[in-house]
């Protein structure tokens, strides 16, 4: 389905983007998998096979966004999935400058990704950002990552009316197990999501086939596709 095209995504090194890198590379395309540490994106790339290439970004710096997108040149469809060191604890207790470093980062790096793909991407092509249900439901100690997440779907459905004819969509992960299972996060996260009808965590890969739905659908854009296990019910 995705032969020859090219997809790059950012955050490819681990997690829900590592799985979008599998499933993209299954499909026939050419992937780009970037992060900051070369050492985590070689040993993705060498699990991964495959056509893919690395490169080097930190998403909270301009010029590294810039220079980056300049060495991958052309390109199809963008997935962002980059993931800030999160800062725990309650709005009063919080540290302002961990919480403004983790908005910069998720936020702002996505805002900083998304604008200096534009002019590098086909005209069919599009850019997934990620958010996550602390948009639509408040979890105590989670006040910044709401924030964050509430303003990537905003944004998204903003600059999917001046980018047309190039898509902008948002997938919203609920609580997915890391790539090395946490013990008793599914208890923590019970005690968060009382009502979790699943009962269990997410796979990366159940969250990554909502990006490749988003890559391949010509008529979603401004869309948020939300993959939780119906934790915001
Ligand atoms: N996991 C969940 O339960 C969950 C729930 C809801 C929403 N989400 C959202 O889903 C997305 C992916 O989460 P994940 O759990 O799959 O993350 P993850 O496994 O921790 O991967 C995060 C990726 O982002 C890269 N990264 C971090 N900071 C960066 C920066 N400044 N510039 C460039 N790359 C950077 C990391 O590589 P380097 O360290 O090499 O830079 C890594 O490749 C995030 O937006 C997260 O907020 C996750």
């Amino acid at each position: 389905m995705f032969s020859n095209k090219k997809i790059v995504l950012v955050g490819g090194s681990s997690g829900i983007g590592f799985a979008v890198a599998q499933q993209a590379i299954s499909a026939g395309a050419e992937v780009v998998i970037a992060s900051r540490s070369l050492e985590k994106l070689h040993a993705a790339a060498k699990q991964l096979g495959g056509r893919v290439r690395v490169e080097q970004v930190d998403a909270s710096d301009e010029q590294s966004v810039i220079g980056f997108f300049q060495r991958v040149g052309s390109f199809d469809h963008l997935a962002i999935t980059v993931k800030p060191q999160l800062p725990s604890g309650r709005f009063l207790e919080n540290d302002l400058a961990a919480v403004t470093a983790a908005f910069d980062a998720k936020f702002w790096g996505q805002y900083r990704l998304a604008k200096h793909a534009v002019r590098h991407i086909r005209q069919d092509g599009s850019i997934v950002l990620t958010s996550g249900v602390a948009s639509r439901r408040s979890y105590p100690g989670y006040s910044i990552v709401s924030a964050m997440n509430a303003a990537t779907e905003a944004l998204a459905k903003a600059i999917a009316i001046e980018v047309a004819p190039i898509r902008v969509n948002t997938v919203c992960p609920g609580f997915v197990d890391a790539d090395r299972p946490i013990p008793g996060r599914i208890e923590y996260v019970r005690t968060l999501a009382p009502n979790l009808p699943l009962d269990r965590l997410g796979a990366a890969k159940e969250i990554a086939e909502a990006y490749l739905y988003l890559f391949g659908n010509a008529y979603s854009t401004g869309s948020v596709i939300v993959v939780d296990g119906g934790a915001t019910c």
